[in-house]
């Protein structure tokens, strides 16, 4: 390490200058950013899968169109943050063994089950809700690639949520079923949805480090609490009631207050032992193993086109 270059680093940090590829960084920070860039990339690939799971069920051609066009966008997210992880010197093929063996971690959310079409609607309204209140902050990350592909996906995520608040609309206006059905979703995805957020901060080891280098700018309880905030007023208004007693307004905090998290099943999941994790790994090696002539021919079109250049 080299404490007067790392104190210009923090100065620069300090001062809300972006840092870039080329630029001097600390051994941690780079880390830091790869994994968090790379659990991110393999959060947004491996979250096409319980949606993707609805595409040919979707209940109209329009619903339909807007879903396969919303998965198509996480795909694309995926290979930008990839690109991202990329400038930091992280080789994409390193990344993806690293999911595909297990090793690196995605989104716990990812590891529950779409068991009905109220799903597609809580996920866009409640998982994407989630991500934009995360990666909202993000946009202004130190490290200026991340900051700068978070700013259209944050777009695209906002669409995402929109579309997904409308399915929940559409179903609490309908039949007593329909509105059955919303609630039976909403049930179980509002406290898995909740850990998106990460440990509690006195648990969350990376929290200090990365708030001090800006790539953080809030933690994973204010987060969690403002998503809350802002979620709990959205439920009301479609008629809904939440999984937990102890949700009441705060009228001194102006907050709402929430119950514990039960952060044993929180850490089941992360540890891979959720509802999905096996099959949700399963599918991604099988994608893996079925997509290997595309990536043969790219290979093989690449070194070809080089061949070229150099004759
Ligand atoms: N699911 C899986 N792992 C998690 C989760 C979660 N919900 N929350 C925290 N973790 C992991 C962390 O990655 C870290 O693991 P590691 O040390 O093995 O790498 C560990 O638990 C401890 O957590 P923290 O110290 O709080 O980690 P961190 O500072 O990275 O905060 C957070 C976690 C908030 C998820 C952060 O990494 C982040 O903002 N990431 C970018 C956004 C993102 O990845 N979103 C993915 C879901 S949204 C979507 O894809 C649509």
């Amino acid at each position: 390490s080299d404490p007067e270059r790392e104190k210009r680093f923090q100065a620069r940090i300090d001062a809300e200058e972006r840092i870039e590829p080329n630029d001097w960084m600390p051994e941690q920070y780079r880390r830091t950013l790869i994994r968090q860039i790379s659990q991110h990339a393999h959060s947004e690939i491996v979250g096409m899968l319980p949606e993707g799971n609805w595409i040919t069920r979707a209940p109209s051609l329009k619903r339909k169109a807007a879903l396969l066009a919303k998965v198509q966008d996480e795909g694309g997210h995926g290979a930008y943050l990839y690109a991202a992880a990329e400038t930091l010197g992280a080789a994409r093929e390193d990344l993806e063994d690293e999911l595909l063996s297990g090793k690196a971690k995605y989104s716990s959310i990812f590891n529950y089950p779409t068991l009905s079409w109220a799903d597609i609607g809580i996920i866009g309204w409640l998982v994407d809700g989630a991500a934009i209140m995360n990666q909202i902050p993000l946009c202004r990350c130190s490290y200026g690639p991340y900051a700068r592909a978070m700013i259209r996906v944050c777009k695209e995520e906002s669409f995402h949520q929109r579309q997904g608040y409308e399915i929940m609309l559409a179903l609490c206006r309908g039949t007593p079923e329909q509105k059955a059905m919303a609630q039976e979703a909403l049930n179980r995805w509002w406290w898995p949805v909740l850990m998106m957020f990460g440990p509690s901060d006195k648990d969350s080891q990376h929290t200090e480090t990365a708030m001090r280098w800006k790539i953080k700018r809030f933690t994973n309880d204010e987060l969690r609490q403002k998503f809350i905030d802002a979620t709990v007023p959205q439920g009301h208004f479609l008629g809904l009631t939440f999984p937990d007693p102890a949700l009441t307004f705060n009228e001194t905090t102006q907050h709402w207050d929430f119950g514990e998290i039960d952060w044993t099943e929180f850490k089941r999941v992360i540890a891979g032992d959720g509802p999905c994790n096996r099959q949700r790994m399963k599918q991604m090696r099988a994608k893996h193993d079925n997509n290997a002539w595309v990536r043969a021919a790219a290979l093989a079109y690449a070194n070809k086109r080089q061949q070229r250049a150099e004759a």
